[in-house]
């Protein structure tokens, strides 16, 4: 709850006076999918481009995340919504920094990406990395999957948590047709695209 004897300080400076020094416009890259649909890989590939072009760039993503920031945080749905509102958070303070922000979360639920992208306003693209259940279980490159089936691990989504396919992205990146590199390419020209300062 906001406490009521709280002010917002404005400063002197605006958003696109930071864009202006960084020479590009912050966004919002929302990456969502199940777990080991590519996400992080795609990210961390992605970053590394960026970074060589001279873009300022930032990695934010849920593993990491719940080390620190989120680690009082579990996977049930109520945690995951305060797992995805403080991502949120730091997402849209890092956009509004003048970063291209990019964020991998499961965030399971379209509400939990509707009010991800609440938090951001317009300077946020949805990614949906495409990958169904039953590849990402051939995947399993943390053997989660098997644990969760053999009942070890609760909630897990994909399968014993839901999923909601994201109905309307800005960009789908399908992990199962194409390869890393493939996407990374699309995403890197998207994001460019994006963060052009007019
Ligand atoms: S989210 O649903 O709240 O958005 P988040 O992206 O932060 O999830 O974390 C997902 C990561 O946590 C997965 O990649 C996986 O490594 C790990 N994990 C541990 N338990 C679960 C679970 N029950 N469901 C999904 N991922 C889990």
């Amino acid at each position: 709850m906001k406490n009521e004897h709280i002010t917002f300080h404005r400063g002197k400076v605006s958003r696109n006076d930071r864009f202006s020094v960084l020479g590009q416009k912050g966004v919002a890259v929302w990456m969502t999918g199940l777990s080991a649909s590519g996400k992080s890989t795609i990210a961390v590939e992605t970053e590394k481009i960026l970074i060589g072009m001279g873009k300022a760039v930032y990695r934010i993503d849920g593993d990491n995340l719940r080390h620190g920031l989120n680690s009082d945080l579990g996977f049930s749905e109520k945690d995951r919504f305060e797992n995805i509102r403080r991502a949120a958070e730091v997402c849209a303070l890092f956009v509004d920094a003048g970063l291209i922000v990019l964020a991998s979360f499961i965030s399971p639920l379209a509400s939990m990406r509707s009010l991800a992208r609440e938090k951001t306003g317009d300077s946020f693209i949805e990614v949906y990395v495409k990958a169904d259940v039953e590849t990402c279980e051939k995947r399993d490159p943390k053997g989660l999957y098997k644990k969760a089936r053999a009942g070890e691990i609760p909630d897990f989504t994909g399968v014993t948590a839901p999923y909601e396919v994201p109905r309307s992205p800005d960009l789908v990146l399908d992990t199962e047709r194409y390869s890393i590199e493939e996407c990374v390419r699309i995403l890197v020209d998207k994001i460019l695209q994006f963060s052009v300062l007019k």
